[in-house]
């Protein structure tokens, strides 16, 4: 049977890892939420709400556990590769007229996002004057992400997105394989840092010419949405380009008239 969880509860949980982890789920889109904690109750066999507030409160590795659960962390290589194709043939002509490039994967789960970026930009001669910065709040992804070892078993699907992408080469090029598993070409992320970082609280000092930050904001509720593409446009001067998630939109967000709708159809926006 289900537990039932009140919005009390909820705020109880919010505000014990906001207290113990400054953590910050507060704005975090409601039905989601709540989805992801139904799993979780059920996941580790919960009795009640109190009782995954409490061990979320006492002990820290289960903490770690529940926040991989609530940040979901799918991804893939190439991710909607229209996106990557559009990137590809309209934003890197565009880049490649600069003399060094920035770019901010914002919510790199476990880095596939980020070695797409690399590849295509190898393919586009621009990696050597590409510097990237992969962030996210989860540091188990972000050391999967730096070790480039992902299961052999996905990658047909990554190697269909990098084809339908317009990729020039195949993508066996760019990994090794060893028993169930792909070693990425660790030289595709030789300009790459790795390192925590929060979107709800975070302050971020550096300049970007790309941010993506796709498929994270669908977790996030409207103000909070705003919140976070406000304190983008700080990180971003006049023609940098801003790319969401394909089931995302900034055009409900405040400073939406700060952007203009570079491709509507891949969600790629571009500073004015
Ligand atoms: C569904 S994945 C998206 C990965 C990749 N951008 C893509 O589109 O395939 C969402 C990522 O957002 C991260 N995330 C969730 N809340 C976050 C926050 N407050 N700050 C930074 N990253 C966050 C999660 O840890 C997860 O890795």
């Amino acid at each position: 049977m289900e537990i039932e969880i009140d919005i009390q509860d909820i705020r109880k949980l919010v505000n014990t890892v906001k207290a113990k982890y400054a953590f910050d789920f507060g704005e975090y889109a409601l039905s989601s939420f709540k989805r992801r904690l139904v799993r979780i109750l059920d996941l580790y066999k919960f009795k009640d709400m109190n009782e995954l507030i409490n061990k979320v409160n006492f002990d820290k590795v289960f903490y770690e556990n529940f926040l991989k659960e609530i940040t979901v962390n799918t991804t893939e290589m190439f991710r909607d590769p229209s996106m990557w194709k559009k990137f590809r043939e309209t934003v890197v002509p565009e880049l490649a007229k600069l003399s060094s490039i920035r770019i901010w994967h914002s919510a790199c789960s476990s880095g596939e996002e980020v070695y797409s970026m690399a590849i295509l930009m190898k393919e586009a001669g621009l990696l050597e004057k590409t510097k990237f910065l992969a962030s996210d709040i989860n540091e188990d992804v972000i050391a999967t992400a730096r070790s480039g070892k992902y299961p052999l078993r996905n990658m047909p699907l990554h190697s269909d997105n990098y084809d339908k992408s317009g990729g020039t080469k195949k993508l066996t090029d760019y990994y090794k394989t060893n028993g169930d598993y792909a070693y990425m070409d660790l030289s595709l992320i030789h300009t790459t840092v790795f390192k925590k970082f929060d979107l709800v609280l975070g302050k971020q000092e550096q300049k970007f010419d790309v941010i993506l930050c796709r498929n994270v904001l669908i977790y996030f509720n409207l103000p909070l949405q705003d919140k976070i593409i406000e304190m983008f446009s700080g990180t971003v001067d006049t023609g940098a380009f801003l790319v969401v998630g394909s089931k995302e939109s900034i055009a409900w967000c405040k400073s939406a008239t700060k952007y203009s709708t570079f491709s509507f159809e891949e969600k790629i926006y571009r500073k004015l």
